[in-house]
Parts: C-alpha cells; sequence; structure tokens
C-alpha cells in the first residue's frame, strides 16, 4: 500500500511517500525550488518522491493533507472577529489568502494530481504531529508531547501512542501557545519569526535569566504545564505582522532593532532575555513532561512540533524528566507533518502494521558516480577520482587535519532542518580559528552562534555527557544540546558553546559509513573522532540538493576542497555554472516535473 502524505502552505512544504510501513522518501520542497522556507504547492517534492518510489500518481493509494483547512480557517476567522477592529489587517489578509487558496486544498490536488476525492484525507494538524514522532519511533508504547506555534486550534497536547493507535488526551487551545510565546521573544530580541528561533536558543548561554518572574507576569503556568497567557501583552491574534504589542513593550522595555546583534556587540540585555525564555521554555516543557508521565505511566516519550526543535530543552527533558528513552525524528516541525499525515493514515486509521524505526534522516535525492563524473565534464571542471574508500577517507581527514574547510556531498540528502553528513560543511574542530574562518568567508552568519560537532557513536561519551549514546535517537539528528566533557573543552574550541555545551550529532557506520569512515580516519589520525559540521549553504539559501548547488555553493565561498561522492574538485576550479533547475510543465490537468 503506498501513501502520500503533504505538507503545505504555511511553514516548509513538504512530500513523505510511506510505502508497506516504510517511510521511503521524504523531502522538503526549498530543496528543489530553491526558496528557502518554501511554503507553496510541492509539486518537485511530490514528483520526487514518485519517482524514487518508482510510482505513478495513479499506483498511490491514498494522498493524506497534514491538517484541516476549514478547522483552521474557522479559527482565523473566529479569533478575527472576537479581536475587531483591531484585526482589520489581519482579517483582510486572510480573507483574501484563504477564500481564494488555502480553503481550497482538496479541489487544488485532486485537479494537480489527478486523483479522485475519494482517495484524499485530512488529518489533523497535532495528530500529525504525533504520528510523525511515535509511528517511526521504534517504541511499542510512547507517551507522546506535541508542542508547537498553532495548529487549527491547538498548540499542545499530550497524548499515547500503543501499537497501531493514537490517542491526544489532553491539549492547549490557541492563542495559548509555547511556541507563539517563544516566538514573540524571538521578535523582541530582533530576529526574524520562524527562523531566528534557532538564534535566540543560541544567544542564552550569553546571559542570566533575570527576567524570569516579569516573563511569568505575562503567563500562568498550571502543574499539568497547561498555558494561560494574558493577551494584553500579545498582537498575533489580531495581526498579521506582529506578535508583541506596546504593552509587552512597556513591560520589558524597547525591543532590538537591529537583527545583528552579532558577536562582540551582544547586548547584555537581549541576552539575558534570551537566558530567561530558554528557562520558562523548559520548564513549562518538563511541566507537561512530567504531566504526561503522570498520566500514562510510560517511560518513553516521542516529541514533535516546532518547540521540539529547541535541542536544549530536549536534552533537559531527558536528564530531569521521567522518561528513560525519548525519539524525536529529523524534522519535528510542519515539514515532518507530512510524515506524520502518511503514517496516521496508514497506521491509526487502516490498522496497518507498523514499519521500521526511522534510524536516519537520508531520505532525499542522491547522485550517482556516473552522474557527477558526467557533471563533471560537461562544466569542465578539473578534478580527481579516489576510488578506493580508505584512500579517501585518509585524503578528506588529512585536509581536515591540515586546516581545509572542505564541502561533503554523498548520498541522499537529510530530511528535515540538520546538514547530518549528507550535505555538509566539514572542518577540524581543535582549531579554535575555524569558527571564524567558517562565519567568514562561508556562512556569513552571526558570530556568536555555535558550530556543531559529528562524533562517532561509539566514542561519543568520553567527549560528550551522553552515556550509551546509541540509545539516544534525538543525538543522531542534532536534537539534544549536551555538556561536552570538562577536560575535553579545550580539546574541542570550534564546537564548544559558551556554557560548555554542544550540539552533538552521533555518527553510525550503518546509516553512513562513508561519513563515519571520515571520521575514524580523522579520529586515528589525531585522536579525536569528532568533526565540525555545518549545513552545505550560504546564508539564507536553501541547503544544495544537486551536484550544481554544490559546486556553486563552494565557489562563491572560502571552502579549501569540495568532495562530491569520491570526486575530489580544488580551488582553482572555482567558477559559476548554470544550476540545472527543475521546471514544471502543466498538462492538462497534471503537472509534471523534468529536469532541464
Ligand atoms: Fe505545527
Amino acid at each position: 500500500m503506498n501513501v502520500l502524505g503533504l505538507s503545505f502552505y504555511y511553514h516548509d512544504s513538504s512530500a513523505a511517500l510511506v510505502r508497506d510501513g516504510v517511510l521511503v522518501a521524504a523531502a522538503e520542497e526549498e530543496r528543489f525550488s530553491r526558496v528557502k522556507h518554501d511554503s507553496g504547492f510541492p509539486a518537485l517534492a511530490i514528483d520526487f518522491v514518485l519517482r524514487t518510489a518508482g510510482l505513478t500518481i495513479a499506483d498511490v493509494d491514498f494522498v493524506v493533507f497534514y491538517e484541516k483547512p476549514f478547522v483552521k480557517f474557522e479559527r482565523m476567522l473566529l479569533t478575527a472577529m472576537s479581536t475587531f477592529p483591531r484585526s482589520a489587517a489581519v482579517f483582510r489578509e486572510s480573507m483574501q489568502r484563504w477564500v481564494t487558496d488555502k480553503l481550497w486544498i482538496k479541489s487544488r490536488l485532486t485537479r494537480e494530481l489527478g486523483i479522485p476525492g475519494a482517495k484524499l484525507l485530512f488529518a489533523d494538524h497535532h495528530v500529525s504531529h504525533a504520528a510523525s514522532s511515535f509511528f517511526t519511533s521504534p517504541f511499542e508504547e510512547a507517551a507522546i508531547l506535541t508542542i508547537d506555534g498553532a495548529g487549527e486550534w491547538t498548540t499542545s497536547t499530550l497524548g499515547v501512542g500503543r501499537g497501531t493507535k493514537l490517542e491526544i488526551l489532553k491539549e492547549i487551545r490557541f492563542p495559548h501557545s509555547l511556541g507563539l510565546l517563544y516566538s514573540a521573544f524571538t521578535a523582541y530580541c530582533g530576529f526574524e519569526v520562524n527562523e531566528g528561533e534557532y538564534k535566540l536558543m543560541g544567544m542564552h548561554p550569553y546571559g542570566v535569566p533575570r527576567h524570569v518572574d516579569k516573563i511569568k507576569q505575562l503567563i500562568e503556568i498550571a502543574p499539568d504545564g497547561s498555558l494561560w497567557h494574558d493577551m494584553r501583552y500579545f498582537s498575533y491574534h489580531f495581526s498579521p505582522d506582529r506578535t508583541l504589542n506596546a504593552e509587552f513593550e512597556r513591560h520589558f522595555g524597547r525591543p532590538a532593532r537591529d537583527p545583528k546583534l552579532g558577536d562582540k556587540t551582544l547586548d547584555p540585555f537581549y541576552c539575558d532575555i534570551a537566558a530567561s525564555i530558554q528557562q520558562v521554555t523548559e520548564e513549562v516543557v518538563l511541566t507537561m513532561a512530567r504531566h504526561l508521565h503522570e498520566l500514562t505511566g510510560l517511560k518513553q516519550l516521542c516529541m514533535a512540533g516546532g518547540v521540539a526543535l529547541n535541542s536544549v530543552a530536549n536534552y533537559k527533558v531527558l536528564r530531569q524528566g521521567p522518561f528513560t528513552d525519548l525519539y524525536i525524528l529529523p524534522a519535528p516541525g510542519d515539514d515532518g507533518g507530512s510524515v506524520g499525515a502518511a503514517y496516521w493514515a496508514y497506521n491509526h486509521l487502516l490498522g496497518q502494521p507498523r514499519g521500521p524505526a526511522l534510524d536516519h534522516a537520508y531520505l532525499g535525492s542522491s547522485y550517482s558516480d556516473d552522474e557527477i563524473r558526467a557533471f563533471l565534464e560537461q562544466h569542465a571542471i578539473a578534478y580527481e577520482h579516489i576510488a578506493d574508500d580508505e584512500r579517501f577517507y585518509d585524503f578528506a581527514a588529512r585536509a581536515l587535519v591540515d586546516g581545509q574547510v572542505c564541502g561533503w556531498f554523498r548520498g541522499r540528502f537529510e530530511f528535515g532542518p540538520r546538514a547530518l553528513g549528507a550535505r555538509s560543511i566539514i572542518a577540524d574542530p581543535r582549531r579554535a580559528e575555524m569558527k571564524d574562518k567558517l562565519n567568514a568567508t562561508i556562512k556569513f552568519r552571526e558570530a556568536f552562534r555555535p558550530f556543531a560537532p559529528s562524533v562517532l557513536e561509539e566514542r561519543a561519551d568520553e567527549f560528550f555527557e551522553i552515556p550509551e549514546a546509541a540509545r539516544h535517537f534525538p543525538a543522531r539528528f542534532m536534537l539534544y544540546v549536551t555538556p561536552v566533557r570538562v577536560e575535553k573543552r579545550s580539546v574541542l574550541p570550534a564546537i564548544t558553546h559558551e556554557d560548555g555545551s554542544g550540539r552533538l550529532q552521533t555518527v553510525f557506520k550503518d546509516t553512513n559509513p562513508a561519513y563515519h569512515g571520515l571520521i575514524r580516519r580523522f579520529g586515528e589520525l589525531t585522536g579525536v573522532p569528532v568533526i565540525m559540521n555545518t549545513s552545505f549553504n550560504l546564508k539564507g539559501e536553501p541547503i544544495v540538493e544537486s551536484p550544481a548547488h554544490a559546486f556553486n555553493t563552494f565557489s562563491l565561498s572560502g571552502m579549501d576542497l569540495l568532495f562530491l561522492n569520491n570526486f575530489v574538485v580544488r580551488a582553482p576550479a572555482k567558477k559559476k555554472i548554470a544550476e540545472t533547475v527543475f521546471h514544471l510543465r502543466h498538462e492538462g490537468d497534471t503537472v509534471t516535473a523534468m529536469v532541464s
């Protein structure tokens, strides 16, 4: 049985294909369209997942959308009405966008895909989140916690999964929302909402949580973790572009105007705010987790929703909460909604047996040696090819030891926001200067933000506080920030954050043998089986998908070497080439994607 899950029209559009319980392919539209956070109809991602599965749309048994558009519209409408006339702007904008487009998802899907309406199903937004984490987890039974900005009405759920069934036990409803609270502080500190949350999290170790009580004057946290917001301070319920209002500014003071709060000019006041909202977030998530444990008595926890990207809070849940094992899929945000929608239909609705746990994120496209060689020759790019894998790992590891910054493009790209050794830029974490080099010549991002380490799973606990590393699925996906062991902090200056922490990725031989081979060789040469890993993209661009994107990113940056599978391209070969892009061709009622 083939089920196509879809998520679009909100944040990151994506498509996912589940065949007989196995997640065969999943990808965000942005990787193909090259539009960052593309929220449009994911025609290219749909084409990709179908091609990967060797299917046409006629072979698909069900298409499942990750939320219920009419229920969400009802929330928009009722909220706008209750806050009128302040909501006039959001009302006008919502009506324009919803009535012309978003409401008619069913007719759009039947028209674009040429499928009958009977094949189309709609999941609830938070049920999609819950399903995305539980049905991809290794747990037969688990408590499930979902937290985000907002779905239809729901902003957080406590639930339980048993076998092929999900049950939502409790929920919090809009406008009371931990995700939206965090976003309000993201905006207050001068960052873009839905983009800058990572920056706020990265800034928190520079501050002291001295404003926690002040934040708590805006909200109430009940013993079961449910939240109540004093809406006099917020404006996200009536404004299309403002999350906080003048009352909020009177309470906390002037918001940061400069989005480049960067490095040496970090303002201590906003660092304290970041530390304070981080502490409040952790308190709410932990309170919810404890209550969920009381309700279910279970020791396993699955998490999803945008707040599950807060890898600092996730690790606190593991260490301070009542659960012994956590699972979070690599795309816990709305991009993972497509996966959840498909599994909800397959397991919960249709009662089909569970598939294998998702223990890797390599669900995107890949390029063969023949394709890469053809690409390099077509563009007359000088290259070397090291056919023997061990010799190649040795070559790459020695380049890192020599201080070279390298593009690493190999295998299927990662589903979710993190690069995990398929589309990564890599460097030597023992060199303190690497952080500045990457920021100044490649990433062009705020210097206070930390870079992440990739470590061999079998040696992770030597360097990070993560005993029995193999058990901890979130660490495979960079969803835990753990302390770097005190004695290793000076060994790993480029990836150790201000507070001595690191957002590690554990690397497994069975799921990414080449990346594992590279890090193993680096470890043999240096005694440190850890490398520095950041996503393969320029600032503001989606992570690269194809050899052409990778080569142009390499050419436009200060990288020293580019590895495409076992092909090596050196810096003198840099130039700008035309990118092979997907073009859509509309034919009657169907959309076909073709490569130009
Ligand atoms: Fe969501």
